[in-house]
């Protein structure tokens, strides 16, 4: 990524579910690890990428790992008002939360990473230009859903973040594709 870019990171099992009364339906710790190097790697060591995120991710995010380390921690919520002990930044709309990534120069890149209600709203937008997607190739309960999102405007591509991009964890198979859109 040459320029500051703004990417949707998830992971979705089957029927395109993500999460399961507030938490992550599945434990899977190398795809928890990629998502840490995607997220985290940046160019310039002075630099730190921005995860932005909705009310609900930041508060399912276990205490001990919260806030995300090494990264600007930016939550969205329109009915707090006081910063969540640990996170940078609250914001109460999402086009506020990247013009304001976009103009601070700490950040590098931008990552949406989630849940339901930010990816929906993220994805429709023109400044997001990627989506990491971990597909799981299994089946669990879920009341949190990954959009459907449009493979002409979002095309495969190949990632380069990774050597091999399948892995399998604990019986179960995953791939971690990437798209870019158009
Ligand atoms: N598999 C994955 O990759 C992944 C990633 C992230 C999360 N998850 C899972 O997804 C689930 C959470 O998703 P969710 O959809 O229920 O919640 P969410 O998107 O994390 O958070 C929703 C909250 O964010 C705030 N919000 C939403 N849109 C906003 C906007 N445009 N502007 C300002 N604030 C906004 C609202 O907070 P207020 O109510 O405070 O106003 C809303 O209640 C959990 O199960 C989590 O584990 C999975």
């Amino acid at each position: 990524m040459a320029t500051k870019e703004v990417s949707l990171i998830a992971a979705s099992c089957r029927n395109n579910g993500i999460g399961f009364k507030g938490t992550l339906p599945w434990r899977l710790k190398r795809e928890m690890a990629y998502f840490t190097k995607v997220t985290s790697e940046v160019r310039d060591d002075s630099k730190r990428n921005a995860v932005i995120m909705g009310r609900k991710t930041w508060q399912a995010i276990p205490s001990k790992y919260r806030p995300l380390a090494n990264r600007i921690n930016v939550v969205l919520s329109k009915t707090i008002t006081q910063k969540p002990d640990g996170c940078d930044f609250l914001f109460a709309d999402l086009q506020q939360a990247l013009n304001s990534m976009l103009e601070n120069e700490h950040v590098e890149n931008i990552f949406i990473i989630g849940g339901e209600q930010i990816y929906r709203e993220a994805i429709a937008n023109d400044l997001c230009r990627n989506i990491f997607l971990t597909r799981i190739d299994a089946d669990y309960e879920c009341d949190a859903f990954f959009p459907q999102f449009d493979e002409n405007i979002y095309k495969q591509t190949q990632n380069t973040f990774v050597s091999a991009d399948t892995d399998e964890e604990n019986g179960v198979k995953y791939k971690l594709c990437l798209y870019a859109r158009k």
